[in-house]
């Protein structure tokens, strides 16, 4: 029974245990009042000892691949130094840094802390332990050279313990921080990092479901050429049949009232203020709408969905007509989803493992030739414009796309009118191998880095086909000061999102520091919309759920509204699940990504981790953003002095749908970990 329960509990305890049972044997066998007496007295020392007893695990020896900016000590080559002192044992963290841990029952948690003697810019780091969300350690500013502090918190009772560390006030720059000798006891399960989304939450819909009478979405301004074929679907809720109307409607254009797909010629330049009018059996609805028929196309952000971050390099026509068919029936066209975007990989290489994309890049005439999984670019492209939508393809400056693939380079006039002849809306340009041809080239580099931006530019421009042109060079040389002047309708202003999931309010802030470049027609693109299911950007494996928790992910769509941001989704669409499709779905958020002023909120810092973000609307309300980018739950404060606002508000929760009341002077709201409350004000009528 003894040896039963050992197997129960951990193997220092197990060993104590067999002990005990051997001395007890022993013992019991002299029958003497002496040898009872010392058993009891053993037994009463031996009870309280295995109470007492408790196993340790190292914080450098558990999964830290979890954790954010953290290394186990075991795998640096040097060991940790604090003030001259070295440690054997421990984790060394690198700029902001968590660590999740599910303590399991453990009891304490130990370590020694301080500043790395090999952090070159001598940082000051701040080092604190949070146990269910309450500050059970704080080392405060801790400095390079000083000595270091230990730490020896409780952890009974506690669900989920956070190790954070962070600068100290004076930027994140060489932040080597270390929890030295860090370790938890415990006596029972092995205490862990916490796998997946961190910490644990629940995924609440907060959008409600749109009633069955009709309502328009959309933008309320939408440009296109003159001269050049139209394509406009009307992005209408509600339940079907729905019968549509356009007031206004130039004589060149033609709407089908039962889909609500406007086709026709583009008008000649100028502006026709157009009212649609949707109705069903439950009711009537209308909304104005502005045709500008002029040069700049894209006067509200690009919505639609991008192939990449679901199928990488397995895209082909099958995938590209479901997810339009996708588009449809889950109701992303009814808010206002219209581009259905192939990536890279729809072109031949030189060698892959599927046999289905190797063949010669070009014909004899120099034209580009899809790879086998793609047979009839133009039946697809009609596929995709019979349902109202547009489709998007993808190509790179360069000789060799990202994935190797062919590029565009010295095809790039052939390469535009065939991209137009199949009926493509949108083209991504993506500057990858151009590398190596902007490196074999003299002169200043902003000209040579403009240079093939440019050349397409001017190749779109000219076709007799709307092209959305979606520069892809990853922020190189200030791309946002001169993206618009080369053609773009959009620039990605950073790297792959991919890589860098977590990351979302760091980008989304790297972003805005941009807005003032941004304007209609001319776009800020900090990238795709990475909710539901999402292929990892490292192994391109299969669609899993998206590592965010469902507070990130409607802080992504947040943000992203709030910056005016396209919204180009990039997930699996045959797995749309009712969470993900309400965190992309709801028109409310999506009205104020598509505000016609096309402004980028602004960014007002209030504490550590917390900032609001305000954007002006046309309609002369306002879309904040309570934004919380921290580790914990915090009150986040918009004030009326910060953010440019006078008098009484109407309050109205975006993302509920519902009204809040009013406010004067302030608002205030808690806002969860890594969480933005978004709101719209409205001055109230009321006094
Ligand atoms: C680059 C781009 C991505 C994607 C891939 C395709 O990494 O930034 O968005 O287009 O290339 O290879």
């Amino acid at each position: 029974m003894i040896f039963a329960l050992g197997m129960l509990v951990s193997p220092s305890a197990q060993g104590l245990l067999g002990s005990f049972a051997r001395t007890i044997r022993s013992v019991v066998r002299l029958r003497s009042t002496v040898g009872r007496v010392v058993l009891l007295a053993w037994m009463a020392l031996g009870c309280h000892a295995l109470a007492a007893v408790a196993d340790t695990t190292w914080l450098d020896e558990m999964d830290l691949s979890r954790s954010k900016h953290a290394a186990g000590h075991l795998g640096r080559d040097k060991p940790l130094s604090i003030a001259g002192k070295t440690y054997q044992r421990g984790v060394a963290t690198h700029g902001k840094s968590t660590i999740w841990i599910e303590p399991n029952g453990a009891d304490r948690f130990t370590a020694t802390v301080g500043v790395d003697d090999g952090a070159e810019k001598k940082p000051a780091v701040q080092f604190r332990v949070f146990v269910d969300g309450k500050k059970a350690f704080d080392s405060g500013a801790m400095k390079y050279g000083q000595a270091a502090k230990p730490v020896d918190v409780s952890l009974s009772g506690a669900k989920v313990v956070l190790l954070l560390v962070s600068d100290a006030g004076d930027g994140a720059r060489h932040d080597l921080g270390n929890w030295a000798d860090a370790k938890l006891e415990y006596s029972g399960t092995k205490p862990s990092t916490v796998a997946g989304p961190l910490p644990r939450e629940e995924a609440v819909i907060l959008t409600p479901k749109p009633g069955p009478a009709p309502r328009i979405n959309g933008p309320r301004i939408y440009g296109a050429r003159p001269g050049n074929p139209f394509l406009y679907r009307i992005p209408t809720q509600g339940e079907r049949p729905i019968t549509f109307a356009a007031e206004g409607l130039p004589a060149s254009l033609k709407l089908d009232a039962t889909t609500g797909i406007i086709t026709g010629t583009t008008p000649k330049r100028g502006d026709y203020p157009i009212t649609f009018t949707a109705k069903n059996s439950h009711g009537q609805t209308t909304r104005a709408f502005k045709l500008v028929s002029g040069d700049t196309l894209a006067l509200t952000p690009s919505m639609g969905w991008n192939h990449w971050y679901a199928h990488y390099h397995h895209v082909s026509d099958k995938l590209m007509r479901e997810a339009a068919d996708v588009m449809i029936s889950s109701g992303m066209a009814d808010v206002g989803y219209e581009y259905v975007n192939i990536d890279d990989c729809w072109m031949n290489r030189v060698k892959s493992d599927d046999p289905m994309q190797v063949g010669p890049f070009r014909d004899s005439s120099g034209n580009i030739l899809p790879n086998k999984h793609f047979p009839d670019m133009k039946q697809l492209t009609d596929y995709i414009h019979g349902k109202g939508l547009k489709a998007g393809i993808y190509t790179s400056p360069g000789p060799l796309t990202c994935a190797g693939f062919a590029g565009a380079y010295q095809h790039e006039a052939a390469d535009a009118k065939q991209f137009a002849d199949w009926g493509f809306d949108f083209l991504k340009y993506d500057w990858c191998h151009y590398r190596y041809v902007a490196e074999q080239e003299t002169g200043p580099q902003l000209a040579r880095f403009k240079k093939p931006y440019q050349l397409m530019g001017d190749l779109l421009k000219n076709q007799k086909r709307d092209m959305v042109f979606n520069l892809c060079q990853y922020g190189m040389l200030h791309v946002w000061t001169w993206g618009a002047e080369v053609g773009g309708n959009s620039w990605r202003t950073a790297g792959d999102l991919g890589f860098e999931l977590d990351r979302v309010f760091e980008v989304a802030l790297a972003n805005a520091k941009h807005r003032e470049y941004q304007k209609p027609g001319a776009w800020n693109d900090p990238d795709y919309i990475q909710i539901g299911f999402v292929g990892d950007a490292h192994s391109q494996a299969e669609p899993k759920p998206c590592p965010l928790t469902p507070t990130e992910q409607y802080s992504y769509m947040s943000l992203w509204a709030l910056s005016a941001s396209p919204l180009i989704y990039s997930g699996d669409m045959g797995k749309l699940d009712p969470f993900t499709l309400n965190v992309l779905c709801n028109p409310e958020v999506i009205d104020i990504n598509q505000d016609p002023l096309g402004q980028c909120g602004r960014v007002i810092p209030c504490g550590e981790d917390l900032f609001v973000m305000i954007k002006d609307l046309e309609d002369g309300s306002k879309a904040i953003g309570l934004a919380n980018a921290g580790e914990l739950a915090a009150e986040v404060v918009a004030k009326w002095s910060d953010i440019d606002i006078q008098g009484k508000q109407l309050v109205r929760d975006v993302w509920r749908q519902h009204d809040l009341g009013t406010a004067d002077g302030e608002y205030r709201a808690q806002v969860p970990r890594r969480g933005v409350v978004l709101l719209r004000l409205s001055p109230s009528q009321t006094p």
